[in-house]
């Protein structure tokens, strides 16, 4: 039976690009919907930009625009990322959009008027205001002494010096991170979702515990169920109230017949699920209502750890409070670290970056694969091991899937004019073997044990491998006589690489699309694996179907982005639109920039590298002396060969980033970078420029 599934990603916040951890949590999904269409199963796919808070709407201020065009600016840099990596949303909306704010309105309206008694209660709290900014403040933009360590400059619910868990106005000395004056204590009113009341704690002890959840998830939730951490650090009984609303000014959604109120974020944001799933229906003319009646609908979320509370607690409590249907489940996985560095921070991604990893020619499945052989449904974090991705990927998916295609299709295509033959018995019983495992693999991609899944297949790829080792139809096509004996052999390996290749087409869509096209089959899908392919069938050529990785490929991954032009490559169709076809990249304080420094510099010599087409080598003084007061040139590599002559820049002046690590290249060690400027997209527009200041300006003088 065709079953009718709803599945979201976590929305990620509209203030940075994505990072290695969204990419890790599409993918999951993204292989989930895939195995899920494969079955026939009808999925409908929808993400959103998490656009709403306060770290927004000073982001944006900050930058000088709206906050609505800040969160514009992020969405359209979006496409590269999803395309590349070939995640099949069907709908990518914003939080911000006409129809969240509707059911967000509705859905509040309908918990405070729950004919059984409101869900929704006010109260006056204490809360640090700015006077200048005229604004409440969130805990994250006060800062102050830490109450326990002393540590200057702490944020207000936490001290990163010595980890104490604190309320704001437990800091000492605090002060606006905003303006730098002292906030003062005012009272305001907030709403409160009653999550205290009996009815609602009933409720989410049996949405919680009634078995649907992963169990370390569900073991996790009984905890709060008897006591909580409020915001100064105590421990209280049972489950806490939440505050819902935040004064203006904000960036968020209204709270009906209370001006200058606005929701929270994290209660808009889970809505936005609905919201872009109502943008999907409405445009193919699907009504939002009926859809959701329908009681077979299965509705699931793919979320991080770190956000469990608000989809197992909050999202359930207000959907059911509000007569609406609550999610069937939510899938939780844990962080992703690189290289056993640390984790992926929601507002900065170490170590690989999604873009830079495509725009280096690495293909998006070998990530793909690499991580579904990591993932399982349990909620554990995984690490992405350099070493441990080219093994996995040259030896087990290359080495022993997409060799037995090239080893057999060559001789069907020279000696057979493409023409598959009789399967002998011996490999019938192999074909046999591959096809029972089918509702295995199905069980384990429904279950989301995708490491299972695959290993079980790499098991089946072993069993073909050592069929051909012991059929050698390369010796079998010197022997007269054996012709059929090789046409069978090659025939049962391309048959059980068929087979194969739709065990991994959740994980490998583009691979399995381009075997599709060689052997001439239609879409394979789990229901029609089991068709044979006839005698006779014809098969295409065998074109190359997946590169090795390259050793130099990660090196280049993981080395430190050092060259401006080198990481804006990647955008190939990044909206057009967009300032040298990228969008303005998030804002950083003035402490941020003040970390580089920017220097003026003399190009004193400038030469060609021998051996590079792309370097030329500069020699700098950038005014500094050495130990014994005897004045210091630098060197610098750049890759700006292909715009100027050495002639072109001798005796010029330039900017130099003069604090960035000096970097070992094959033709010596760079020690800083010249700035220049080119298009995100430089196959399109190409040009590279050097920076050249306004006549005056002495080297060594810093930008500031
Ligand atoms: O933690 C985050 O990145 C949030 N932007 C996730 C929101 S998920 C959903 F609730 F919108
Ligand atoms: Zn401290």
């Amino acid at each position: 039976m065709t079953r009718q599934l709803f599945v979201t990603t976590a929305l990620p916040y509209a203030n940075g690009n994505f990072h290695i951890g969204h990419i890790m949590e599409y993918i999951q999904a993204d292989i989930w919907v895939r195995y899920q269409r494969m079955m026939g199963n009808a999925v409908d796919f929808v993400c959103a930009d998490d656009t709403h808070g306060a770290p927004i709407m000073i982001a944006a201020e900050k930058a000088g625009i709206t906050p609505q065009q800040f969160v514009a600016n992020i969405a359209a840099g979006r496409k590269p990322y999803l395309d590349g990596f070939h995640i099949s949303f069907d709908n990518w909306h914003s939080t911000d959009a006409p129809e969240n704010h509707e059911l967000a309105q509705a859905i509040y309206r309908d918990l405070r008027d729950n004919s059984d008694g409101s869900l929704i209660e006010s109260r006056t709290i204490e809360q640090f205001f700015d006077p200048q900014k005229n604004m409440f403040l969130p805990d994250r933009f006060i800062k102050g002494e830490c109450p326990k360590c002393h540590a200057k400059d702490q944020y207000g619910d936490n001290c990163e010096n010595c980890g104490a868990v604190y309320a704001p106005t437990d800091l000492i000395n605090p002060y606006s991170a905003l303006s730098g004056v002292k906030p003062e204590l005012r009272s305001s009113e907030h709403f409160f979702f009653k999550l205290s009341d009996p009815r609602c704690v009933a409720f989410l002890e049996q949405w919680t515990q009634d078995g649907k959840l992963q169990p370390e998830v569900a073991n996790k939730i009984k905890e709060w169920f008897t006591v909580r951490t409020n915001p100064d650090g105590s421990q209280s009984e049972g489950l806490g109230d939440w505050d819902i609303s935040r004064d203006a000014p904000y960036f968020g959604i209204e709270i009906p017949d209370a001006p200058g109120k606005y929701f929270y974020v994290w209660l808009d944001a889970p809505i936005g699920y609905l919201a872009s799933l109502k943008n999907l229906l409405d445009g193919r003319g699907i009504d939002y209502e009926a859809y959701m009646a329908n009681p077979e609908l299965e509705q699931y979320h793919f979320i991080g750890k770190d956000i469990v509370t608000f989809h197992t607690l909050f999202f359930p409590a207000c959907l059911h409070f509000s007569g609406r249907k609550t999610p069937d489940n939510i899938f939780v996985h844990g962080f992703l670290t690189v290289n056993n560095g640390e984790k992926m921070s929601k507002s900065r991604g170490t170590g690989l970056d999604p873009l830079k990893y495509l725009s280096l020619g690495m293909n998006p499945e070998w990530l793909r694969y690499y991580l579904a052989a990591k993932l399982s449904a349990r909620n554990e974090d995984i690490d992405f091991n350099a070493d441990d991705f080219m093994a996995r990927v040259n030896s087990d998916l290359i080495g022993k899937f997409v060799n037995i295609a090239s080893r057999a299709a060559g001789f069907i295509a020279k000696r057979f004019e493409g023409q598959l033959g009789d399967v002998p018995e011996d490999g019938a019983a192999l074909l046999h073997q591959l096809r029972i495992e089918r509702g295995s693999i199905e069980r384990l991609y429904e279950e989301r044990e995708y490491a299972k899944a695959l290993r079980e297949t790499m098991l089946l790829a072993d069993r073909v491998n050592a069929y051909v080792d012991a059929n050698k139809p390369w010796d079998l096509a010197k022997q007269a006589g054996q012709e059929a004996r090789l046409q069978g052999v090659c025939t049962v390996c391309i048959k059980a690489f068929r087979i194969l290749t739709c065990y991994l087409k959740p994980v490998l869509p583009e691979l399995a699309a381009r075997v599709e096209t060689f052997l001439n089959v239609p879409p394979l899908s789990f229901g029609n694996v089991g068709e044979p392919l006839e005698t006779g069938h014809i098969i295409g050529t065998y074109q190359h179907l997946m590169q090795r990785v390259d050793i130099k490929q990660l090196e280049a991954l993981f080395e430190p982005p050092v060259q401006a032009e080198q990481v804006l490559t990647a955008t190939e169709s990044a909206a057009s639109a967009l300032p040298g076809g990228e969008a303005i990249a998030p804002t950083i304080s003035i402490d941020d920039f003040a970390k580089i420094d920017l220097r003026i510099a003399k190009i004193v010599q400038c030469q060609a590298v021998a051996g590079s087409t792309k370097l030329l080598q500069l020699t700098l003084d950038v005014g500094e002396v050495d130990e014994a007061g005897q004045p210091t040139t630098r060197n610098v590599f750049s890759g700006i060969a292909s715009m100027y002559k050495p002639e072109d820049l001798s005796g010029k002046l330039t900017v130099l980033v003069a604090n960035l690590a000096p970097r070992k290249m094959k033709f010596g060690v760079s020690e800083g970078m010249v700035l220049a400027a080119s298009h995100a997209d430089d196959k399109a527009q190409p040009g590279i420029y050097v920076l050249e200041p306004f006549p005056g300006a002495q080297p060594g003088l810093r930008i500031h």
